[in-house]
């Protein structure tokens, strides 16, 4: 086997290749003066692992090209961040579920699809091919535990991230709880920790995506006027859009990490190992 990456996963390609003590066959990208994307990667085995976050479009037509070159190996691919993976559902008529027009596009041409810490695992049966979610909330909690917090309170900003939640406070027996909207009036809501009061705790919001930060952010402000001791974040994927990191630390979030299958400078946490454990097991089946 050996492994190639797209662009924007090239750290994370390079981790995975180290974990597996498979090689990393160097790749080059360029584009054409009208802007379309060429790329050439080194030689192949019959098997190559694929490694392609789609955080853009450009990544998108990218990973399609890197399936392309690969054409004569058996291809696992591993898109550990699914971009348009929120519009997984129609909305409204005349719309396209964008979720199924991208994983039905990357199904061509591949054996197996892995996906990490999918929005809805439901997106899982839009690929062509058999599909997986690898989640790395133990990850996650092994950063909890680094930050050494006194009885640190984990809490999911909604019901949806509960089970995650629950997943990373299981590393270090923490408290788990989920946020909920209360509507007090007409004007008024409440959003607070379902059944553990936040009150002089410190508090670790956990979430899939962190896209322009605006539910952390309200939600780590309505934990400061409940009396949180300190708020921090972690999430998988740190899309981080439109100003988010500085709106979050303006909210009062202490610290914001996210993990490598979104490459960018918050990314202290990485989905190499939990990627490398699936692939190890793929191949003991
Ligand atoms: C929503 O269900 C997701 O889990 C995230 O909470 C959401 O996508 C985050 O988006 P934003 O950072 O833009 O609020």
């Amino acid at each position: 086997m050996k492994i190639i990456s797209t662009e924007r996963s090239q750290v994370l390609a390079a981790r995975i290749s180290e974990k597996l003590g498979v090689p990393l066959v160097e790749t080059k990208f360029a584009r054409f003066p009208d802007g379309e994307m060429h790329l050439r990667c080194g030689e192949l085995d019959d098997e190559t692992l694929i490694v392609s976050s789609v955080v853009n479009n450009d990544m998108l037509v990218q990973t399609l090209l890197a399936i392309d070159a690969a054409d004569r190996s058996r291809k696992t691919l591993v898109v550990p961040y699914l971009g348009y993976s929120r519009q997984d559902r129609l909305f409204a008529p005349g719309e396209p579920i964008s979720a199924r027009a991208v994983a039905r596009a990357l199904s061509n041409g591949i054996e197996r699809a892995l996906v990490v810490n999918i929005h809805d695992p439901g997106v899982l049966d839009y690929f062509g091919v058999p599909a997986d979610d690898i989640t790395i909330a133990p990850a996650i909690g092994g950063y909890v535990g680094d930050l050494r917090l006194k009885d640190p309170l984990i809490l999911a900003p909604d019901e949806g991230a509960a089970g995650f939640a629950a997943g990373v406070a299981a590393v270090g027996g923490w408290d788990c709880d989920h946020l909920e909207k209360t509507r007090l009036s007409g004007e008024d809501v409440r959003i607070a920790p379902k059944t553990i009061d936040a009150g002089g705790r410190e508090v670790v919001i956990v979430d899939d995506i962190i896209s322009t930060g605006g539910t952390l952010a309200t939600a780590a402000c309505m934990l400061r006027e409940q009396g949180a001791a300190s708020i921090h974040a972690a999430c998988v994927h740190g899309v981080l859009a439109s100003g988010a990191y500085t709106r979050l630390r303006a909210a009062g979030i202490s610290s914001v990490v996210s993990s490598d299958t979104y490459e960018n400078a918050s990314s202290f946490i990485s989905a190499a190992n939990a990627i490398a454990t699936a692939i190890r097991d793929d191949a003991h089946r």
